[in-house]
């Protein structure tokens, strides 16, 4: 049984939201080391019906509704700061973040990719993986940093391309193995540190 509070995850996303899914069923389980406390959007993404349904808060941050990314990026940060997260999870967020939000998270804020990093980072992964020809590809857990998928790479797992693959059925594949292996992750990074042999109890 955990003793301590779970740690406090904001998630961001643009689309369907089945990667928050998958953090919310995680959130649920008996023990879980860390609670979703809200998931944002830049966009009224449809995801976030995953979250109203879970009873989490959820927020929308429009790129549009700013005079330039500066100010999105500034409110996105102070919307998500509002929060008070321990880790940021960028789950299908489609738009890079700025310094604003690497000054307040860097360190703290992880993205799944839809491909081998550094093979075909952006947001077509799957598509140019597929357009490429490789046999193999997958996704990848990385930290957030000012790059275009640059960041430390966290984990990794390989999917097969089948010969008739599109981009949909590929992409279906991956993220069976992508969400299993993003929310490992998750758990890692929000346990609590087990006491070290001789530590006082
Ligand atoms: C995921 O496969 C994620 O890796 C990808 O968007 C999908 C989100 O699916 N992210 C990127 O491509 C970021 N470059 P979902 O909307 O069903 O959660």
């Amino acid at each position: 049984m955990h003793s301590t509070t779970p740690a406090r995850v904001v998630v961001l996303l643009s689309g369907g939201g089945s990667t928050l899914a998958a953090l919310l069923r995680a959130h649920a389980e008996p023990d879980s080391p860390f609670q979703i406390v809200a998931a944002i959007a830049d966009v009224d993404a449809p995801g976030l019906d995953h979250a109203r349904r879970a009873g989490v808060p959820t927020a929308v941050v429009r790129l549009r509704d700013h005079p330039d990314r500066a100010a999105w990026d500034a409110q996105l940060a102070s919307t998500v700061g509002g929060f008070d997260p321990a880790l940021v999870v960028l789950a299908g967020f489609m738009r890079l973040v700025g310094p604003a939000m690497l000054e307040a998270f860097g360190g703290r804020m992880i993205n799944t990719h839809p491909a081998l990093l550094p093979s075909f980072p952006g947001a077509h992964g799957v598509r140019d993986a597929l357009a490429h020809g490789v046999k193999v590809t997958g996704a990848s857990v990385i930290e957030v940093d000012a790059g275009v998928d640059t960041g430390r790479i966290l984990a990794q797992r390989a999917v097969e391309v089948l010969d008739d693959d599109t981009e949909a059925s590929l992409h279906e594949r991956i993220k069976q193995i992508e969400q299993p292996m993003l929310v490992d992750v998750v758990r890692h990074l929000t346990s609590p540190t087990p006491p070290a042999e001789g530590d006082p109890l």
